[in-house]
């Protein structure tokens, strides 16, 4: 029966105490491959980041975003005492430029919207001399290997990005020789993941002693903290500072606890990378709703839910984000269900169809909340932060909208370091981390350079 097919399919997404244990047990492994050595599941990519800000920096940079849900420009003044003032244009990114065999069409669109940026904001700086142009931190969301501040290179693509021609090239340098070919006047000084840019954000703006993550929990799922260098093996003496912020691109963890549900194996086969990013494809909001909307078809075709009609408007791969899981979850009733998905035209025959359907929604974002709790608790322990203050900067539209996301990670973190631990963990939301966060590694790159 349809009921039944319920139950099973919230067991399907249940993840035991006992997974999140053996899930810690082997990303403690994978965590330690990483360190010693390139090119294994975990990236542990050195950012050259090599300290979290305090709150007393200033400066005055533009800042670009790529990689969330927008494209960004922003202009950010740091003005110390955790202060700062922004300005930013949003973008809609086409989907053209995210899957195509070239990347000049989506360079220059970035070109385009930082050129446009400029001209409204600091028309003077046209025709400006080298030394006067505007200096830019780029928050590119993806997994690169860096050799410093301003040197990168593509790891791979992820979160439905597919642009071969530039996997294993330097990104940002390839924006900065554009810009320059186009005479806008603005230099690329510093790149950085948006997890370090979370990270450095907080640090900067909130109270929070020891802040030393940084998670998204947006359209991917990843991780930055602040490892010690003496850890990092496959450093091999490239700098002298104590810690450095890796990038953990735990997005790419496939542990073998990750058991996939019917739904998982779907989705995965529908994106350009198969078989890759698994664990971000059990947490990243680009996956959460596609999941839930794999699920609804299963129950409407199966089991003859909502008269066994599919909603046309959801028909297509990909057509419902989470933001429809998070709208379901906000409140467990009738009304609530039926009203977010009136407007698919989902016909429910009772109440109880309709609250079954909230269970469902609950149990893919609580999956992917307790399956959250599997780095962090490995992260925590390996580095001897457990049982002492530790602070989280997260960010991100699973973390911000989904209701409870935080509490359910914190159910997943009491299974794995007790009561005692997890309470001497603080995170909290840092608001504007791309932008904020790019200058800030902007303004860490240029003392570099003069040092
Ligand atoms: C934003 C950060 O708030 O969150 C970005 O500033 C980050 O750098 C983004 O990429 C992730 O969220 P989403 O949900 O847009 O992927
Ligand atoms: C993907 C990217 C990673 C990024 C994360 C969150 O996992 O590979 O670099 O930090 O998404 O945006």
């Amino acid at each position: 029966t349809f009921e039944q097919a319920v139950t099973k399919l919230v067991r399907d997404f249940e993840y035991s105490d006992e997974q999140l244990k053996e899930g810690v047990k082997e990303f403690k492994q994978r965590r330690l491959e990483g360190l010693a050595a390139d090119g294994k599941m975990l990236a542990l990519a050195p950012t050259f980041v090599t300290d979290v800000p305090h709150g007393d920096e200033t400066g005055d940079f533009l800042a670009l975003d790529l990689g969330g849900t927008n494209l960004r420009v922003c202009h950010v003044k740091l003005i110390g005492g955790g202060k700062y003032e922004m300005k930013q244009s949003k973008f809609k990114l086409p989907r053209e430029y995210q899957q195509n065999e070239e990347v000049a069409p989506l360079i220059d669109y970035m070109v385009d919207a930082i050129e446009k940026f400029v001209k409204d904001n600091f028309p003077e700086k046209f025709g400006c001399a080298d030394s006067e142009k505007l200096p830019l931190g780029f928050t590119f969301s993806f997994p690169m290997s860096q050799t410093s501040i301003t040197e990168s290179k593509l790891l791979r693509w992820t979160k439905g990005f597919n642009i071969p021609e530039v996997v294993g090239e330097d990104f940002g340098q390839i924006l900065n020789e554009r810009m320059k070919e186009r005479n806008v006047p603005v230099v690329m000084e510093a790149i950085c993941n948006d997890t370090v840019g979370t990270m450095v954000t907080r640090a900067y703006t909130s109270d929070a002693k020891n802040t030393f993550m940084g998670i998204i929990f947006g359209t991917g799922s990843n991780g930055a903290y602040i490892e010690w260098t003496k850890n990092i093996g496959k450093l091999n003496g490239a700098t002298d500072a104590p810690q450095m912020a890796l990038n953990v691109e735990w997005g790419a963890t496939d542990l073998d606890i990750l058991h996939p549900t019917r739904y998982d194996l779907l989705v995965d086969h529908d994106t350009p990378n198969p078989g890759k990013q698994i664990f971000e494809k059990r947490v990243g909001g680009m996956y959460l709703g596609e999941l839930f909307r794999r699920a609804l078809f299963h129950l409407i075709k199966v089991y003859g839910f909502s008269n066994g009609i599919f909603p046309p408007s959801m028909t297509d791969a990909w057509s419902i984000d989470t933001s429809i899981l998070s709208a379901i979850v906000k409140e467990r009733t009738a009304d609530n269900v039926r009203s977010v998905l009136n407007k698919y035209k989902i016909r429910f025959r009772s109440d109880e169809e309709a609250l079954m359907l909230y269970d469902c929604a609950y149990a893919v974002g609580r999956r992917a909340a307790r399956m959250s709790a599997i780095p962090i608790a490995a992260i925590l322990e390996e580095t001897g932060r457990l049982g002492q203050p530790a602070d989280i900067a997260v960010d991100g539209s699973v973390i911000e909208y989904y209701p409870g996301f935080e509490n359910l990670i914190r159910e997943g973190l009491r299974v794995l370091i007790g009561e005692e631990n997890e309470k001497k963990v603080t995170m909290g939301i840092a608001k504007d981390g791309s932008g904020i966060g790019a200058a800030l590694c902007a303004l860490q790159a240029l003392k570099q350079k003069k040092n």
